[in-house]
């Protein structure tokens, strides 16, 4: 067994399997390289050869557990047909949304659009590094939540959320309706092709308010995380920011929660029973090589009788120096 399914369904607390969110982007050099030569990002995405490669780059310099496909939550809207671009300073920009084109596409020509993510998971998963190492190939999706905010937002919503969000609540229940089909499709392709470990990111969780929870969040989840169950695959819910961990997880009921760097750990640790995941913040990594070991152990220290994956509170940041990188992940190693 790998140490990542050891940890999530044994809940084996005498390892710590280590994977960064963002292991492969922008912090690295060689990433830094392919990607001067490939300025559209989702052509990039739909290049197996070199979107394989990519996954595997952290994987060649770091004793890392798992691979997480390079890929990208929005992904999703574009085999939706919906316009979706990545501009440099500004981040992902999305067209129009047009609802009947949405409800009218079937399985075939999604699958057909964004076919190449799934020959680079076939890829990486049976890639030596993986397969002859007993490390994990991490599929993942956008929670319904998150897709919808950038789908009808059409940016990110830190820069702006429209006002007139929630006034159009047919729109929203056919989006969601829709949504939920088609991410069915999209995991099960991501682990017919060797996904073994399926991550929700739920990035904008904190954006709702507790009574808008159980719609948005708790019922769409739930329904996913079930799905995946289905198909003998462990799931780890990522619900960024939410205001109360513990009810999400004792509702959603994933395999394993991954949690954010404004979680207390030691708090999540009495509330929470199910395998934990992440929490350090991003920003540590960009301190010295004393802090970085302190904090690293802070997290492994408490988390020491409970079963626990190592992973930051968010993606690595790009500025992030690989030299830093590999001390935690070294540390990690030698607890
Ligand atoms: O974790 C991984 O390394 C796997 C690959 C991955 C990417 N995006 C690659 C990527 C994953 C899991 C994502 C998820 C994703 N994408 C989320 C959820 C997680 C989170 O960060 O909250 C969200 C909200 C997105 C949407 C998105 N994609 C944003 C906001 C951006 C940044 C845009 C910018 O200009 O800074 C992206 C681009 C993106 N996705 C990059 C990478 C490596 C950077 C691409 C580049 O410019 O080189």
């Amino acid at each position: 067994m790998t140490p990542l399914h050891e940890v999530i369904i044994n809940k084996n607390t005498k390892i710590n399997p280590i994977w960064i969110m963002r292991q492969a982007g922008r912090y690295l050099p060689e990433f830094r390289e392919i990607r001067k030569s490939n300025p559209n990002f989702i052509k990039l995405c739909l290049n197996e050869n070199l979107s394989s490669e990519i996954t595997l780059q952290p994987l060649k310099r770091f004793d890392l557990d798992a691979a997480i496909i390079f890929s990208d939550i929005l992904m999703l809207p574009y085999g939706l047909n919906q316009k979706v671009n990545f501009e440099k300073g500004f981040g992902p920009k999305l067209g129009e949304v047009n609802i009947d084109e949405m409800s009218r596409l079937d399985e075939v020509d999604f699958v057909q659009k964004i076919y190449p993510v799934y020959k680079a998971i076939q890829k990486v998963s049976s890639d030596n590094i993986i397969k002859n190492k007993n490390k994990n190939t991490i599929g993942f999706v956008g929670a319904p939540w998150t897709l919808l905010v950038y789908i009808i937002n059409q940016q990110s919503p830190k820069k702006n959320l429209k006002k007139d969000f929630f006034k159009n609540n047919f729109l929203i229940n056919r989006i969601l309706l829709i949504l939920e089909k088609f991410l069915k499709i999209h995991i099960k392709n991501q682990i017919d092709n060797g996904a073994n470990v399926i991550q929700i990111f739920d990035s904008w969780a904190g954006l709702l308010e507790e009574k808008d929870l159980p719609n948005f969040i708790y019922s769409p989840t739930l329904n996913l995380v079930n799905y995946v169950k289905s198909l003998n695959t462990p799931v780890i819910c990522f619900p960024r920011e939410i205001k109360n961990y513990k009810e999400f997880c004792e509702i959603v009921k994933p395999d394993a929660v991954s949690i954010d760097y404004n979680v207390d750990p030691k708090k999540i640790l009495k509330d929470i029973k199910i395998p934990i995941q992440g929490g350090l913040d991003p920003k540590i990594l960009l301190t010295d090589k004393e802090t970085i070991k302190k904090e690293t152990i802070k997290y492994l220290d408490i988390f020491k009788n409970h079963p626990y994956i190592f992973n930051l509170g968010h993606g690595v940041l790009p500025e992030t120096d690989p030299n830093m990188f590999e001390h935690m992940v070294n540390t990690v190693k030698n607890y």
